[in-house]
């Protein structure tokens, strides 16, 4: 992946929640098969950027959901980190975080972070934006498992967390 003109953009975007402790700790956690929270994050939310401008949505909204839509902020192997099921809980941790740290999260951003998991959790997509975030969620957890992530060198270009990985 190389940085383009669209990656930059998205970066200077980005950049004050990228700054946080909060986003910067997801970088402590793996999320699928060797890559972090934090970098599932990102790459969720650039994909979710250039889908929204390519598709007419706001594109700040969407890198911001894409940002913070695994913001749960504990380790998901730990089963006493969190009650019941990871699948159907962590989307309501996330956005109870999210709210936290982002005060003027919209309802179309919050709806993103709540159905991200949809269909296989509960609450649906009510926007396009939160049809965006859902699909480039499932698009980057593919080719987070089938090591494509990897292949694509998204590691190179994007900025690393400052957190070492526990989990
Ligand atoms: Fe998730
Ligand atoms: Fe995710």
């Amino acid at each position: 992946m190389r940085k383009s003109p669209s990656l930059r953009i998205y970066l200077r975007m980005v950049q004050p929640l990228l700054d946080t402790r909060e986003v910067q700790s997801m970088g402590q956690w793996n999320h699928h098969f060797g890559v972090t929270t934090y970098e599932h994050s990102l790459f969720v939310s650039y994909v979710a950027f250039r889908l929204a401008r390519r598709l007419g949505l706001d594109p700040y909204a969407a890198a911001r959901a894409g940002l913070l839509h695994d913001l749960y902020l504990y380790s998901p192997y730990r089963k006493d980190a969190h009650p019941g099921n990871q699948c159907f809980y962590h989307p309501i941790a996330a956005l109870e975080n999210a709210k936290a740290l982002v005060p003027d999260l919209t309802e179309e951003e919050q709806n993103s972070i709540l159905s991200h998991m949809w269909p296989l959790a509960y609450h649906a997509p009510r926007c396009s934006l939160a049809v965006v975030v859902g699909l480039a969620d499932k698009l980057c957890a593919m080719l987070e498992i089938c090591k494509i992530y990897h292949l694509m060198r998204v590691r190179d270009v994007m900025p690393a967390s400052s957190y070492v990985v526990v989990e």
